[in-house]
């Protein structure tokens, strides 16, 4: 059975997220175990303290090493074939391959943060780092529920058909999804496009793929615009 740790100061936040739909069949069907690890458990001093301020100056406080690398030990003395990642802005950014490549891994144990971020030498005791995007969460736990489920949904047996996966936008090297159409056939003067209700298969599937690629090629437009 595939196995995720979450390394937080707010367990709670994964509660409800976990509660629902894919991830809450898949643990259901034990096809992954999820447990939490509250990081303040791990705390050296008798006020129990995770953050401190930055040498140096500056705003914000930082999560201190002790109690970190405490719960990073606690969780590989748990799953010692555990991968470590430390979810930060300036790690490397996640992508639908490095999904993939995590379900591959006996299991994952997910470090998030609070504050201003983790004294640097913390990064010695994980095995990755992972950003989520471009922009700054106020902790990692949203970046670790997206990465979660993102790596849930592609374990074997997960999803009820191997193929959704597989179609999935992004399975193929970055290339979009295609518009998909429900009934019904017009909805405030929006038809579904005629190729679809044709019947014919090979012209629906070059219609999908010419779809995906147009999108694609726009997307990838638009982000060199925005010099991404
Ligand atoms: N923690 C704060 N912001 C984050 C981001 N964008 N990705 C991963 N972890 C984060």
């Amino acid at each position: 059975m595939f196995h995720a740790q979450i390394l937080t100061l707010f367990p709670e936040f994964f509660d409800s997220p976990l509660a629902c739909s894919i991830p809450k069949r898949a643990i259901a069907s034990g096809l992954v175990q999820v447990d939490t690890i509250q990081i303040r458990d791990f705390a050296t001093d008798k006020h129990s303290r995770v953050d401190d301020t930055p040498y140096g100056g500056g705003p914000g406080m930082l999560m201190k090493p002790e109690p970190v690398v405490a719960s990073i030990r606690e969780a590989r003395l748990r799953h010692p074939d555990t991968h470590v990642v430390m979810l930060t802005p300036s790690g490397s950014r996640f992508t639908q391959a490095k999904a993939l490549e995590f379900t591959e891994k006996a299991g994952i144990t997910l470090l998030c943060g609070r504050y201003e971020g983790f004294d640097e030498r913390i990064c010695d005791y994980v095995d990755e780092e992972i950003s989520l995007g471009d922009y700054v969460l106020s902790g990692g736990e949203p970046a670790a529920i997206c990465l979660l489920d993102a790596v849930i949904r592609l374990l074997p047996e997960v999803l009820g058909s191997p193929e959704s996966a597989v179609l999935d936008s992004f399975s193929e090297e970055g290339i979009l999804d295609w518009p998909h159409y429900t009934r019904p056939e017009v909805f405030e003067g929006k038809q579904v496009p005629d190729v679809l209700l044709s019947g014919n298969h090979a012209k629906i599937e070059a219609w999908r793929y010419e779809q995906a690629n147009l999108r694609s090629s726009k997307r990838r437009d638009e982000e060199s615009e925005h010099g991404q």
